[in-house]
């Protein structure tokens, strides 16, 4: 074995649509303050009764269909997700029952949008050590739970959704080349979820105490341009090729502005950058792997092309990887 490597994509999005326009009518905001400050044009909403648990299971279902491959032989199932059903058990083990994978290992990971990667790396390292043989990597959040709807300032930002990969070891030059991943917890103020009372959109439960999230918007803004170009930089560096030799970079979806300045600052063309932020918003960890889906469906990312991965999320944690497809 050389190399680990993506054999199989997976994606799952909620029916509900929710336009620009029906949350004009929620808060005092417009079609136009959101499309040219973020490029979100409409998002995806999970229904009450639609778990992340469940959009985690669809997509790791359509990962491992186009795999060929049966749930028995998963041995590592890993999810990332920072709006589990409830606090345990673990997405990962409600997943391994819906699928029956019941030889699996199966753990979540906690990194915000910066999930995807940093479970996609951690997995990477499980199969080179040769602990395990084939791992599912999940990305599911249903983060429109945590959003005060009463908040312009965020509720307009965020979609739900789900994306899986799976992964194992190839004995070609393909796979995932490098990984880097940092954190910086001084910045963890700039976004996090408060638990103070506030009201739902379901007026009905008027008084009931539901977590929302908090976000500095701007402050976030300047550390997702510089830590995203900089992580870019810092794995195209290990993988050894330079920024031309990459063919298609696939970043985090929180802004359509911060994925231009990211092009900006590392020189490379925005036509080389993969963007959908216009269809879901930004979907937490789940934003990254439902744009690699489609840009692979698209035919954007072919075999052989070199392939950038990079996010950045609330805690702070920013993380990347080169991927020889
Ligand atoms: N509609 C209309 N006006 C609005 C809205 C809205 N939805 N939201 C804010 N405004 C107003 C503000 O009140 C402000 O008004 P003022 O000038 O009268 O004070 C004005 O618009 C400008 O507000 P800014 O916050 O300066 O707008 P900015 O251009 O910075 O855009 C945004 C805000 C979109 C949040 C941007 O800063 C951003 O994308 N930041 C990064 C956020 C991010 O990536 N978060 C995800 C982290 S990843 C994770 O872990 C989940």
């Amino acid at each position: 074995m050389k190399n680990i490597a993506i054999q199989s994509l997976g994606h799952y999005l909620p029916r509900r649509r929710l336009t620009n326009l029906e949350l004009e009518k929620l808060v005092d905001t417009s079609d136009e303050w959101i499309t040219t400050r973020t490029g979100i044009k409409e998002r995806r909403i999970a229904s009450i009764g639609e778990k992340t648990s469940d959009m985690a299971t669809q997509a790791g279902k359509e990962a491992l269909k186009r795999a060929k491959l049966t749930s028995d032989k998963i041995d590592l199932i890993i999810v990332a997700t920072t709006t589990p059903d409830s606090n345990f058990p673990s997405m990962a083990c409600l997943v391994q029952r819906a699928l029956k994978a019941q030889h699996a290992a199966a753990f979540d990971v906690s990194a915000a949008c910066s999930g995807f990667l940093y479970a996609l790396t951690t997995a990477k390292q499980f199969l080179l050590s040769g602990m395990y043989k084939n791992a599912l990597v999940i990305a599911a959040d249903k983060f429109t739970n945590l959003l005060d709807w009463n908040d312009r300032s965020t509720c307009v930002l965020f979609g739900d959704g789900a994306g899986a990969v799976v992964l194992s070891g190839v004995r070609s030059s393909r796979g995932i080349l490098s990984d880097y991943m940092f954190s910086k917890g001084q910045f963890a103020d700039t976004m996090s979820v408060i638990t103070e009372q506030r009201e739902p959109l379901d007026q009905k439960n008027k008084m009931m105490k539901i977590p929302y999230v908090e976000m500095r918007g701007q402050e976030l803004f300047k550390i997702a341009v510089n830590s995203m170009a900089e992580a870019v930089q810092i794995v195209a560096h290990k993988a050894k090729i330079k920024m031309s030799d990459i063919s298609c970079v696939v970043p985090h979806q929180a802004n359509d502005r911060i994925i231009s300045a990211v092009a900006r600052k590392l020189g490379v063309s925005k036509d080389k950058f993969f963007v959908n932020i216009h269809k879901y918003g930004n979907m937490s960890a789940a934003a990254i792997a439902v744009a690699l889906y489609e840009a692979v469906e698209k035919g954007e990312i072919k075999s052989g092309d070199y392939v950038a991965l990079v996010t950045f999320g609330a805690g702070l944690v920013a993380a990347a990887n080169i991927v020889k497809w």
